[in-house]
C-alpha cells in the first residue's frame, strides 16, 4: 500500500446497555436450554438495550472511553466514522450526533454500513485519510443494536446476538518510517446477501398502510449452517492475505482478534491458522454477536485484563452480512493513560507517605 503517512492506534473504548439477558432468561421466551446454547455458540449472557438507550448513546459512551484511554481532547479529532446497520435514524448519521455530544468541533463525520465486517472497513477508510495526509486523528466507532431487529420468538437468531459499541482511535504517526497498520484486508460478496439479512427495514419497508404480515418481515433472518460455511473459511482467507500484504507470517501473529460470532466459528478458524487456545480473544460468552462493535469490544476486554499486554502483533478480522469479511494487522503499543496516571498518583503517595 503506498500510503505517505503511517498510523498508529492510540486508543480503544466500548460499552454496553446495563440490562443483561441470560441463558435462563431466553429459556422463558423459546424453546432453548442454556447448555444447548453454550455447547453450540459459547454465549452465556449478553446486554440489550432497555427503554431510553440508544446506538447513538452506546456509541458515545464508548468514544469517551477511547478518548479517556488515549488522553485526548476531542478537539483534535479530525474525523469520525460509525460503523453501524442499526442507526437510531436515518439521518442525522450517529457520527453527527457522537461529534456534537463529545466537542469534536473540527472532526468531519459520517455513519458507514458493512455490517459485522463494518469495523474493519472503518479502520481501512480511517488509514487511508491518515496515510494520505488528509487528517491526523480519525475516531471510528462500531455500533449495533441488533435486540431491535430480533424476533424473540425466532430462537434460531435470538439468541446469537447482544447491543454495544466499541471505538478505537488513530492518529498520524509522528515518527517518519514508523507504521502500525501493517496491512488491512476488504472483501464481498453480495450473491450471499440473502444468507444473513434484515429485508424491509429501509425505504422498502411500506410503513404506510402494512399489514401486520408484512410488518414480521422486518425481523433479522439468517441461515446459520450457511453462514458458519461461509465464516469458517473466510477467517483463514482474511488471515493469510493480510499477512502477505504484511510481508509476515501467520507464526508472527500474538494474537488473533476474531468478530465474535460464534466459539465454534472461532476455534475452527483458529485451528485451520495454528494458533493456540491463550493466542485467541473472546468474550463471546459476556456479550453474544455484537455485530460491528464485537471487535473493539474484545480488543479493550483483553487489554484490560491483560490478555494482550503492549507491543503486540494482532489480526483483527470481521465477517457478516453483505456478505462482507476482512481483516487489519496492526501493532499494538499502547497504553490505557488513565491506569498510568493513577499508577503514578499511587506511587507519589507512597513516596510522600515514607518521606
Ligand atoms: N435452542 C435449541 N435448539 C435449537 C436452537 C436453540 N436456540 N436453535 C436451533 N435449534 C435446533 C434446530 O431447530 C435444529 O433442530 P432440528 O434438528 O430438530 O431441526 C437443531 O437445533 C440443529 O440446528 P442447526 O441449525 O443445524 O444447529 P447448528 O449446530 O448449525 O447451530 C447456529 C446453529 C448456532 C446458528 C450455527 O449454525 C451458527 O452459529 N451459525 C453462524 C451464525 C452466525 O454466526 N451468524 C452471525 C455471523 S455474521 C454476523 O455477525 C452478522
Amino acid at each position: 500500500m503506498n500510503l505517505q503517512v503511517g498510523a498508529k492506534l492510540i486508543g480503544v473504548g466500548k460499552a454496553v446497555p446495563r440490562s443483561v439477558v441470560t441463558n435462563a432468561d431466553l429459556e422463558g421466551l423459546v424453546d432453548t436450554s442454556d447448555e444447548w446454547i453454550t455447547t453450540r455458540t459459547g454465549i452465556r449472557q449478553r446486554h440489550v438495550v432497555s427503554e431510553g438507550e440508544t446506538a447513538t448513546g452506546l456509541a458515545i459512551e464508548a468514544a469517551k472511553d477511547a478518548i479517556g484511554f488515549a488522553a485526548l481532547d476531542p478537539a483534535k479529532i479530525d474525523l469520525i466514522i460509525v460503523a453501524t446497520s442499526t442507526p437510531d435514524n436515518l439521518y442525522p448519521s450517529t457520527a453527527c450526533m457522537v461529534q456534537a455530544a463529545i466537542g469534536a468541533k473540527q472532526a468531519a463525520a459520517f455513519d458507514m454500513e458493512a455490517a459485522c465486517t463494518g469495523i474493519i472497513y472503518a479502520l481501512a477508510v480511517g488509514q487511508q485519510f491518515i496515510g494520505s495526509g488528509t487528517f491526523k486523528t480519525v475516531l471510528m466507532i462500531g455500533v449495533d443494536v441488533h435486540s431491535r431487529f430480533l424476533n424473540w420468538e425466532d430462537r434460531n437468531t435470538c439468541i446469537l446476538f447482544g447491543d454495544g459499541a466499541g471505538a478505537f482511535i488513530m492518529q498520524a504517526s509522528q515518527k517518519e518510517n514508523e507504521n502500525d497498520m501493517l496491512a488491512t484486508y476488504l472483501r464481498a460478496d453480495g450473491s450471499g446477501g440473502h444468507l444473513l439479512c434484515i429485508p424491509n427495514s429501509g425505504v422498502h419497508y411500506p410503513h404506510v398502510g402494512t399489514t401486520p404480515e408484512k410488518a414480521t418481515h422486518r425481523f433479522l433472518q439468517m441461515n446459520g449452517r450457511a453462514v458458519y460455511e461461509f465464516a469458517i473459511n473466510a477467517v483463514p482467507d482474511a488471515v493469510k492475505t493480510a499477512c502477505a500484504r504484511a510481508g509476515i507470517e501467520v507464526k508472527d501473529i500474538d494474537f488473533l482478534v476474531p468478530h465474535q460470532a460464534n466459539q465454534r466459528i472461532i476455534k475452527a478458524a483458529a485451528e485451520r491458522l495454528g494458533f493456540s487456545p491463550k493466542q485467541i480473544v473472546s468474550n463471546l460468552d459476556q456479550y453474544g454477536n455484537t455485530s460491528a462493535a464485537s471487535i473493539p469490544l474484545a480488543m479493550a476486554d483483553a487489554l484490560m485484563r491483560k490478555q494482550i499486554i503492549p507491543p503486540a502483533v494482532c489480526v483483527l478480522v470481521g465477517f457478516g452480512g453483505g456478505l462482507t469479511w476482512g481483516s487489519a494487522i496492526i501493532r499494538w503499543t499502547a497504553f490505557d493513560q488513565r491506569q498510568i496516571t493513577q499508577e503514578n498518583q499511587n506511587k507519589e503517595k507512597t513516596i510522600g507517605s515514607t518521606i
